[in-house]
Protein backbone atom coordinates (compact mmCIF):
# COMPACT_ATOMS: atom_id res chain seq x y z
CA UNK A 1 0.00 0.00 0.00
CA UNK A 2 1.00 3.75 -0.46
CA UNK A 3 1.38 5.35 2.60
CA UNK A 4 1.45 9.59 1.83
CA UNK A 5 2.90 11.27 4.02
CA UNK A 6 2.97 15.64 4.24
CA UNK A 7 5.17 17.95 5.16
CA UNK A 8 5.65 21.50 3.87
CA UNK A 9 3.57 23.04 1.47
CA UNK A 10 4.42 21.37 -1.60
CA UNK A 11 5.28 17.48 -0.02
CA UNK A 12 4.22 14.17 -1.52
CA UNK A 13 5.83 11.21 -0.33
CA UNK A 14 5.87 7.31 -1.30
CA UNK A 15 6.82 5.21 1.64
CA UNK A 16 6.62 1.49 1.98
CA UNK A 17 6.67 -0.04 -1.44
CA UNK A 18 10.41 -0.26 -3.99
CA UNK A 19 10.23 0.94 -7.28
CA UNK A 20 9.74 -2.45 -9.34
CA UNK A 21 6.20 -2.62 -7.41
CA UNK A 22 5.54 1.10 -7.94
CA UNK A 23 6.38 0.99 -11.02
CA UNK A 24 3.89 -1.71 -12.06
CA UNK A 25 1.17 0.05 -10.37
CA UNK A 26 -2.08 1.21 -12.17
CA UNK A 27 -2.34 4.99 -12.96
CA UNK A 28 -4.92 5.17 -10.34
CA UNK A 29 -2.51 3.86 -7.92
CA UNK A 30 0.14 5.76 -9.00
CA UNK A 31 -1.53 9.30 -9.29
CA UNK A 32 -1.51 10.72 -5.50
CA UNK A 33 1.93 10.04 -5.92
CA UNK A 34 2.18 12.21 -8.57
CA UNK A 35 0.31 14.84 -7.37
CA UNK A 36 0.77 17.68 -4.72
CA UNK A 37 -0.32 15.87 -1.11
CA UNK A 38 -1.68 19.78 -0.44
CA UNK A 39 -3.70 20.43 -3.80
CA UNK A 40 -4.77 17.34 -5.08
CA UNK A 41 -5.06 17.27 -9.05
CA UNK A 42 -2.42 19.53 -9.32
CA UNK A 43 1.16 17.85 -10.91
CA UNK A 44 4.09 17.38 -7.96
CA UNK A 45 6.10 14.89 -10.26
CA UNK A 46 5.29 15.19 -14.32
CA UNK A 47 6.13 11.81 -15.47
CA UNK A 48 3.96 10.57 -17.57
CA UNK A 49 1.06 12.18 -19.98
CA UNK A 50 -1.26 10.27 -18.64
CA UNK A 51 -1.19 11.91 -15.80
CA UNK A 52 -2.90 14.58 -17.47
CA UNK A 53 -6.65 14.83 -17.91
CA UNK A 54 -8.94 17.36 -19.64
CA UNK A 55 -9.52 19.12 -16.55
CA UNK A 56 -6.10 19.70 -15.89
CA UNK A 57 -4.94 19.88 -19.58
CA UNK A 58 -7.62 23.31 -19.76
CA UNK A 59 -6.56 24.40 -16.12
CA UNK A 60 -2.96 24.78 -17.43
CA UNK A 61 -4.08 26.13 -20.51
CA UNK A 62 -5.84 29.14 -18.61
CA UNK A 63 -3.00 29.73 -16.27
CA UNK A 64 -0.08 29.81 -19.24
CA UNK A 65 -2.36 32.20 -21.09
CA UNK A 66 -2.70 34.56 -18.01
CA UNK A 67 1.15 34.18 -17.53
CA UNK A 68 1.47 35.18 -21.01
CA UNK A 69 -1.05 37.96 -20.52
CA UNK A 70 0.68 39.33 -17.21
CA UNK A 71 4.32 39.41 -18.52
CA UNK A 72 3.47 42.32 -21.69
CA UNK A 73 3.72 44.95 -18.59
CA UNK A 74 6.58 45.93 -17.21
CA UNK A 75 5.11 45.75 -13.62
CA UNK A 76 3.40 42.23 -14.65
CA UNK A 77 6.92 40.83 -15.79
CA UNK A 78 8.32 41.94 -12.69
CA UNK A 79 5.53 40.52 -10.27
CA UNK A 80 6.00 37.20 -11.96
CA UNK A 81 9.82 37.24 -11.16
CA UNK A 82 9.22 37.63 -7.70
CA UNK A 83 6.71 35.08 -7.35
CA UNK A 84 9.75 31.89 -7.09
CA UNK A 85 12.29 34.22 -6.72
CA UNK A 86 13.41 32.10 -3.48
CA UNK A 87 13.18 28.84 -5.40
CA UNK A 88 16.15 27.29 -7.46
CA UNK A 89 16.00 24.51 -10.39
CA UNK A 90 18.37 22.10 -11.61
CA UNK A 91 18.32 21.35 -15.43
CA UNK A 92 19.78 17.82 -16.13
CA UNK A 93 19.70 17.01 -19.75
CA UNK A 94 22.15 14.16 -20.42
CA UNK A 95 20.60 14.05 -24.17
CA UNK A 96 21.01 17.29 -26.78
CA UNK A 97 17.95 19.42 -26.92
CA UNK A 98 17.70 23.12 -27.77
CA UNK A 99 13.88 24.18 -27.61
CA UNK A 100 13.15 21.61 -24.01
CA UNK A 101 15.85 22.79 -22.46
CA UNK A 102 15.24 26.92 -23.50
CA UNK A 103 12.15 27.19 -23.13
CA UNK A 104 12.49 25.65 -19.48
CA UNK A 105 14.63 27.93 -18.96
CA UNK A 106 13.21 30.92 -19.77
CA UNK A 107 10.23 29.63 -17.94
CA UNK A 108 12.28 29.69 -14.81
CA UNK A 109 13.52 32.97 -15.41
CA UNK A 110 9.81 34.36 -16.07
CA UNK A 111 9.25 32.82 -12.41
CA UNK A 112 12.17 34.37 -10.80
CA UNK A 113 13.77 30.98 -10.32
CA UNK A 114 17.45 30.50 -10.09
CA UNK A 115 18.91 27.90 -12.19
CA UNK A 116 21.94 25.68 -12.96
CA UNK A 117 21.98 22.97 -15.38
CA UNK A 118 23.96 19.84 -16.44
CA UNK A 119 24.47 19.20 -20.36
CA UNK A 120 26.71 16.21 -20.84
CA UNK A 121 27.26 13.81 -17.83
CA UNK A 122 30.39 13.36 -18.47
CA UNK A 123 31.01 16.87 -17.38
CA UNK A 124 29.67 15.89 -14.11
CA UNK A 125 30.96 13.08 -11.25
CA UNK A 126 28.72 10.55 -13.08
CA UNK A 127 31.95 10.76 -15.35
CA UNK A 128 33.98 9.22 -12.08
CA UNK A 129 31.39 6.42 -11.95
CA UNK A 130 28.50 7.83 -9.52
CA UNK A 131 25.23 6.63 -9.82
CA UNK A 132 22.49 8.15 -11.38
CA UNK A 133 20.61 7.50 -8.21
CA UNK A 134 23.38 9.68 -6.34
CA UNK A 135 23.36 12.60 -9.06
CA UNK A 136 20.04 13.26 -7.96
CA UNK A 137 20.14 13.42 -4.78
CA UNK A 138 22.85 15.54 -4.88
CA UNK A 139 21.06 17.80 -7.34
CA UNK A 140 17.95 18.07 -4.81
CA UNK A 141 20.73 19.00 -1.64
CA UNK A 142 20.94 22.28 -3.59
CA UNK A 143 18.05 22.72 -5.71
CA UNK A 144 13.79 22.75 -5.28
CA UNK A 145 12.91 20.84 -8.68
CA UNK A 146 15.04 19.10 -11.13
CA UNK A 147 13.85 19.10 -14.95
CA UNK A 148 15.56 16.04 -16.74
CA UNK A 149 16.10 14.56 -20.22
CA UNK A 150 17.41 11.44 -20.58
CA UNK A 151 17.87 8.55 -23.19
CA UNK A 152 16.80 6.21 -20.47
CA UNK A 153 12.90 4.87 -20.81
CA UNK A 154 11.11 4.98 -16.91
CA UNK A 155 14.52 6.86 -15.71
CA UNK A 156 12.34 9.83 -14.53
CA UNK A 157 9.60 8.12 -13.01
CA UNK A 158 12.91 6.07 -11.30
CA UNK A 159 14.27 9.26 -9.97
CA UNK A 160 11.01 10.69 -8.60
CA UNK A 161 10.38 7.82 -6.64
CA UNK A 162 13.72 7.68 -5.30
CA UNK A 163 13.78 11.58 -4.14
CA UNK A 164 9.69 10.89 -3.02
CA UNK A 165 11.69 8.45 -0.83
CA UNK A 166 14.62 10.43 0.85
CA UNK A 167 14.89 12.90 3.17
CA UNK A 168 14.72 15.89 0.28
CA UNK A 169 12.04 15.44 -1.78
CA UNK A 170 11.70 17.48 -4.60
CA UNK A 171 9.83 17.36 -8.07
CA UNK A 172 11.07 16.34 -11.16
CA UNK A 173 10.21 17.28 -14.73
CA UNK A 174 10.42 14.63 -17.28
CA UNK A 175 11.76 16.70 -20.66
CA UNK A 176 12.01 13.25 -22.57
CA UNK A 177 12.93 10.03 -21.59
CA UNK A 178 13.95 7.56 -23.78
CA UNK A 179 11.85 6.69 -26.63
CA UNK A 180 8.80 6.68 -24.55
CA UNK A 181 7.42 9.58 -23.02
CA UNK A 182 7.71 14.15 -23.59
CA UNK A 183 5.21 14.84 -21.20
CA UNK A 184 5.80 18.22 -21.30
CA UNK A 185 6.51 18.74 -25.46
CA UNK A 186 2.32 16.96 -25.37
CA UNK A 187 1.38 20.00 -22.88
CA UNK A 188 2.54 22.56 -25.59
CA UNK A 189 1.04 20.52 -28.20
CA UNK A 190 -2.19 20.25 -26.80
CA UNK A 191 -1.72 23.96 -25.81
CA UNK A 192 -1.70 24.86 -29.65
CA UNK A 193 -4.13 23.17 -30.38
CA UNK A 194 -6.85 24.96 -28.16
CA UNK A 195 -5.46 27.97 -28.88
CA UNK A 196 -5.56 26.85 -32.77
CA UNK A 197 -9.22 25.66 -32.73
CA UNK A 198 -9.95 28.08 -29.52
CA UNK A 199 -12.56 30.39 -31.71
CA UNK A 200 -13.54 27.89 -34.25
CA UNK A 201 -15.23 25.42 -32.29
CA UNK A 202 -12.45 23.98 -30.15
CA UNK A 203 -10.94 20.18 -30.31
CA UNK A 204 -13.83 18.51 -30.23
CA UNK A 205 -14.56 16.01 -33.85
CA UNK A 206 -11.10 16.82 -34.86
CA UNK A 207 -9.01 14.64 -36.92
CA UNK A 208 -5.21 14.87 -35.96
CA UNK A 209 -2.55 13.12 -38.51
CA UNK A 210 0.98 12.10 -36.98
CA UNK A 211 3.24 11.31 -40.15
CA UNK A 212 6.91 10.39 -40.19
CA UNK A 213 8.80 8.19 -37.59
CA UNK A 214 6.01 7.39 -35.06
CA UNK A 215 7.75 3.87 -34.05
CA UNK A 216 10.53 6.01 -32.21
CA UNK A 217 8.79 9.51 -31.62
CA UNK A 218 8.36 10.00 -27.94
CA UNK A 219 6.16 13.16 -28.75
CA UNK A 220 3.79 11.15 -30.54
CA UNK A 221 3.12 8.93 -27.34
CA UNK A 222 2.72 11.75 -25.27
CA UNK A 223 0.43 13.91 -27.34
CA UNK A 224 -1.72 10.84 -29.01
CA UNK A 225 -2.63 10.02 -25.31
CA UNK A 226 -3.36 13.39 -24.41
CA UNK A 227 -5.85 13.60 -27.39
CA UNK A 228 -7.61 11.12 -25.87
CA UNK A 229 -8.95 13.46 -23.26
CA UNK A 230 -10.90 15.21 -26.16
CA UNK A 231 -14.27 14.01 -27.45
CA UNK A 232 -14.11 12.63 -30.49
CA UNK A 233 -10.85 13.03 -32.02
CA UNK A 234 -9.88 10.77 -34.60
CA UNK A 235 -5.62 9.81 -35.02
CA UNK A 236 -4.22 9.12 -38.14
CA UNK A 237 -0.84 7.74 -38.00
CA UNK A 238 1.00 7.92 -41.45
CA UNK A 239 4.70 6.19 -42.04
CA UNK A 240 6.25 3.77 -43.77
CA UNK A 241 5.67 0.27 -42.49
CA UNK A 242 9.17 -0.28 -40.54
CA UNK A 243 8.06 2.98 -38.64
CA UNK A 244 4.72 2.92 -38.09
CA UNK A 245 3.37 3.57 -34.73
CA UNK A 246 3.54 0.94 -31.84
CA UNK A 247 1.27 -1.34 -31.00
CA UNK A 248 1.42 -0.07 -26.98
CA UNK A 249 0.35 3.62 -28.30
CA UNK A 250 -2.88 1.36 -30.39
CA UNK A 251 -3.46 -0.58 -27.67
CA UNK A 252 -4.52 2.82 -25.38
CA UNK A 253 -6.40 4.06 -28.09
CA UNK A 254 -8.63 0.70 -28.56
CA UNK A 255 -9.14 0.63 -24.39
CA UNK A 256 -10.53 4.13 -25.00
CA UNK A 257 -12.75 3.71 -27.70
CA UNK A 258 -10.88 6.09 -29.98
CA UNK A 259 -10.98 5.90 -33.68
CA UNK A 260 -7.93 5.65 -35.29
CA UNK A 261 -6.47 4.88 -38.76
CA UNK A 262 -2.99 3.84 -39.97
CA UNK A 263 -2.23 4.73 -43.42
CA UNK A 264 0.98 5.63 -46.14
CA UNK A 265 -0.54 8.27 -48.03
CA UNK A 266 0.34 11.96 -46.02
CA UNK A 267 -1.77 13.51 -49.50
CA UNK A 268 -5.37 12.30 -48.58
CA UNK A 269 -4.78 12.34 -45.12
CA UNK A 270 -4.00 15.69 -45.21
CA UNK A 271 -7.19 16.68 -46.85
CA UNK A 272 -8.60 15.06 -44.36
CA UNK A 273 -7.40 16.50 -41.62
CA UNK A 274 -7.52 19.43 -39.00
CA UNK A 275 -3.94 19.12 -37.76
CA UNK A 276 -0.56 17.88 -39.38
CA UNK A 277 2.03 16.59 -36.86
CA UNK A 278 4.99 16.10 -38.55
CA UNK A 279 7.71 14.59 -37.24
CA UNK A 280 11.48 13.55 -37.70
CA UNK A 281 13.05 10.19 -38.50
CA UNK A 282 14.90 9.52 -35.21
CA UNK A 283 17.74 8.40 -36.54
CA UNK A 284 19.86 8.44 -33.45
CA UNK A 285 17.92 5.13 -32.03
CA UNK A 286 19.66 3.67 -35.16
CA UNK A 287 20.65 0.17 -33.92
CA UNK A 288 22.83 -0.37 -37.44
CA UNK A 289 24.48 2.41 -38.66
CA UNK A 290 22.38 3.70 -41.92
CA UNK A 291 19.77 1.77 -40.82
CA UNK A 292 16.87 4.44 -41.34
CA UNK A 293 18.70 5.62 -44.15
CA UNK A 294 17.70 2.87 -45.71
CA UNK A 295 14.00 3.33 -45.18
CA UNK A 296 12.16 4.95 -48.25
CA UNK A 297 10.64 8.27 -46.27
CA UNK A 298 10.51 10.07 -49.89
CA UNK A 299 6.43 9.93 -49.36
CA UNK A 300 6.75 11.32 -46.05
CA UNK A 301 7.32 14.93 -46.31
CA UNK A 302 4.98 17.91 -46.40
CA UNK A 303 5.42 20.53 -48.66
CA UNK A 304 3.85 22.77 -51.29
CA UNK A 305 1.65 19.89 -52.67
CA UNK A 306 0.68 19.04 -49.49
CA UNK A 307 -0.13 22.96 -48.15
CA UNK A 308 -2.36 22.66 -51.38
CA UNK A 309 -4.42 19.52 -49.77
CA UNK A 310 -4.91 21.00 -45.96
CA UNK A 311 -8.37 22.39 -45.17
CA UNK A 312 -8.14 26.12 -44.90
CA UNK A 313 -8.61 26.16 -40.85
CA UNK A 314 -5.97 23.29 -40.74
CA UNK A 315 -3.08 23.69 -38.97
CA UNK A 316 0.60 21.79 -39.33
CA UNK A 317 2.74 21.02 -36.21
CA UNK A 318 6.40 19.29 -35.42
CA UNK A 319 7.77 19.15 -32.40
CA UNK A 320 11.28 20.33 -34.06
CA UNK A 321 13.92 20.36 -34.83
CA UNK A 322 13.69 19.25 -38.63
CA UNK A 323 15.23 18.07 -41.45
CA UNK A 324 13.40 18.13 -44.70
CA UNK A 325 9.99 16.83 -43.46
CA UNK A 326 8.14 20.41 -43.83
CA UNK A 327 9.77 22.29 -47.00
CA UNK A 328 10.67 26.03 -45.70
CA UNK A 329 8.13 27.26 -48.47
CA UNK A 330 5.47 26.29 -45.79
CA UNK A 331 6.96 28.30 -43.57
CA UNK A 332 5.02 31.59 -44.13
CA UNK A 333 1.45 30.18 -44.45
CA UNK A 334 -0.68 30.88 -41.64
CA UNK A 335 -1.45 27.51 -40.75
CA UNK A 336 1.75 26.41 -39.96
CA UNK A 337 2.16 26.75 -36.42
CA UNK A 338 5.54 25.04 -35.37
CA UNK A 339 6.72 28.13 -34.58
CA UNK A 340 4.17 29.70 -32.44
CA UNK A 341 4.27 26.09 -30.85
CA UNK A 342 7.76 26.23 -30.06
CA UNK A 343 7.17 29.61 -28.00
CA UNK A 344 3.65 27.88 -26.51
CA UNK A 345 5.96 25.50 -24.91
CA UNK A 346 7.37 28.41 -22.31
CA UNK A 347 4.58 29.55 -21.41
CA UNK A 348 2.64 26.32 -20.83
CA UNK A 349 6.38 25.20 -19.17
CA UNK A 350 5.76 28.52 -16.70
CA UNK A 351 1.94 27.24 -16.13
CA UNK A 352 2.98 24.10 -14.93
CA UNK A 353 5.94 25.10 -12.98
CA UNK A 354 3.87 27.79 -11.25
CA UNK A 355 0.76 24.74 -10.43
CA UNK A 356 3.66 22.18 -9.38
CA UNK A 357 5.13 24.99 -6.30
CA UNK A 358 1.27 26.30 -5.69
CA UNK A 359 1.04 29.53 -7.08
CA UNK A 360 -2.20 28.82 -9.73
CA UNK A 361 -4.64 29.96 -7.48
CA UNK A 362 -1.99 33.36 -6.64
CA UNK A 363 -1.48 33.88 -10.34
CA UNK A 364 -5.32 33.52 -11.38
CA UNK A 365 -6.19 35.76 -8.71
CA UNK A 366 -3.55 38.55 -8.96
CA UNK A 367 -4.56 42.06 -10.49
CA UNK A 368 -2.60 42.22 -13.31
N1 LIG B 1 10.90 19.24 -29.32
C1 LIG B 1 12.05 19.04 -28.63
O1 LIG B 1 12.08 18.24 -27.70
O2 LIG B 1 13.09 19.76 -29.09
P1 LIG B 1 14.57 19.75 -28.46
O3 LIG B 1 15.12 18.37 -28.67
O4 LIG B 1 15.31 20.84 -29.19
O5 LIG B 1 14.43 20.03 -27.00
Amino acid sequence: MIIMESEGNEMARLTSIGFKDFQNLPLEDKRPYLENWNLPGTPYHTLIAQQFDRALLERLAALANRIRFINKSREGALYLKGLLAHKRAMLYFSQPSSRTFLSHLAACQILGLTTGSVRDAATSSEFKGESKEDSIRTFSSYFDMIIMRTPEKGLAEQMAWELSNSDRPIPIINAGSGKDQHPTQALLDVYTLLRSFETKGGLKNRTVTFCGDLLRGRTVRSLSYLLTNFENVRQVFVAPKELQVPEDVLDILKAKGVSYALSDNLREATSLSDAVYMTRIQDEWDKDKGESARIDTSKFKFGAEELKLLPKDGVIMHPLPRRDEIATCCDHDPRAMYWRQMRNGMWIRAALIAATFGYEREILGCGY
